[in-house]
């Protein structure tokens, strides 16, 4: 009898066909422009199949590349993958893929800094109109639908800030009116977060982050149903979307050890976001699988875990005592990635620029990736910035 994989089966499995691999363990690395016919009925054949992973052109993909979109789409639930070359890619071709001129867009607030950035230049240069959405909406988005509304973007939880949306609902409302709904899953990963289940139509991913792991390439995927995925991978290719096949095989590499990565990460996340909540210079954590994260209701509803990433909100703050901390860490790098197996911090004063539809009524809003290192190194790490931080405050 066949019994469902379980997920940690799943991605150790997946991808990995006799015609990918010939008998090895990983992928062949395919790597092609060209492909060569010897006659012109087997060329009539790959023009026929060109769109369902058979060999065609290198820009169709190869044997490396059909591995790593057979996995992605079975990580996702969805019907197929197209791979772009970076994350920020996946984003604006998936929407450019769904939009036209005179149409209007539902963006979340929360919407990381180039997302919104994109809609501000090339969608407005195109005549398409993005409105900008409090993540937190709920039923309130209805109010925001307009005829020409043809897509909701979410973003879940939101860059820097963490909000975590109710996906179902808001999917939901947005088919009842036809439009086309789209999410940046990059924190949920496919592992934890499954979008397309929850009704979404298209799931983004910088695959740049957890996927690839090592913070060694820059990729990114859409994962569509069955109702959109014929259009998702034309116009994507139209638009000449594709990446190498050295990036595609990194890129399943990283997959295989996702599970046992994401672990790790959770587990001393979540003991340096316990001990942050205690911290005396710290108002509240936004870390989604603590109470004090708004719209944590929907992280325990619909996640089955999280990963190294959250945010920390101080009591005050000034960019003195900000740039204390950040300078006078040793294992926190400054750097604006992450999901690779190394600590990262950001910090903000605010979140001017950023938000729209919401403010931000807050003191300093600090983000740290917690890495592989051990806990106890990060923990002692975090306790000396923060008391350089304090020496800066009045
Ligand atoms: C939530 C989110 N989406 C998309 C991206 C863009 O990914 P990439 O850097 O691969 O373009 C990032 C990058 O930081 C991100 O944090």
């Amino acid at each position: 009898m066949e019994t469902k994989m379980k997920k940690d089966t799943q991605i150790v499995s997946t991808g990995r066909k006799k015609e990918y691999t010939h008998g090895v363990v990983n992928p062949v690395v395919q790597r092609a422009s060209t492909i060569v016919f010897d006659s012109v009925a087997q060329m009539k054949e790959a023009v026929k199949n060109r769109a369902n992973k058979t060999l065609f052109y290198g820009r169709r993909g190869t044997t490396t590349h059909f591995a790593l979109q057979d996995a992605i789409t079975e990580l996702e639930n969805g019907a197929g993958c197209a791979l772009y070359p970076s994350g920020a890619a996946a984003i604006s071709n998936a929407i450019i893929s769904f939009v036209k001129s005179g149409d209007h867009i539902l963006m979340v607030d929360t919407a990381y800094e180039p997302t919104r950035d994109f809609c501000r230049v090339i969608l407005n240069n195109m005549g398409v109109e993005t409105t900008y959405y409090d993540p937190l909406i709920g039923e309130g988005i209805r109010d925001l639908i307009r005829p020409n509304t043809r897509l909701l973007f979410l973003e879940s939880p939101g860059s820097i800030s963490m909000e975590v949306q109710d996906v179902p609902l808001l999917s939901r409302i947005a088919h009842e009116h036809n439009m086309v709904v789209m999410l940046d899953n990059t924190y949920g990963n496919g592992y934890h977060f499954k979008p397309l289940d929850f009704g979404v139509d298209i799931s983004i991913q910088a695959a740049t982050k957890y996927i690839v792991g090592h913070s060694d390439v820059m990729m990114g995927v859409a994962v569509a149903n069955e109702e959109h995925w014929p259009q998702l991978r034309e116009n994507s290719y139209l638009m000449g979307q594709c990446t190498s096949a050295d990036d595609a095989y990194l890129a399943l590499r990283g997959l295989r050890t996702l599970s046992v990565r994401l672990q790790q990460h959770e587990k001393s996340a979540l003991k340096i976001a316990n001990w942050l909540s205690t911290h005396p210079l710290i108002d509240h954590v936004r870390h989604p699988a603590l109470e004090t994260c708004p719209g944590h209701e929907y992280f325990k509803r619909d996640f089955s875990g999280s990963n190294g990433l959250f945010s920390f909100v101080m009591k005050a703050g000034n960019q003195a005592a900000i740039n204390a901390l950040l300078d006078g860490l040793d294992h926190f790098k400054m750097g604006y990635s992450w999901g690779g197996f190394e600590s990262l911090i950001t910090a903000n004063m605010g979140l001017q620029g950023l938000r729209s539809a919401t403010g931000w009524q807050h003191g300093p809003i600090i983000r740290i990736h917690v890495g592989l290192e051990d806990c106890d190194d990060l923990l002692a790490d975090l306790e000396q910035g923060l008391q350089q931080y304090q020496a800066y405050l009045e």
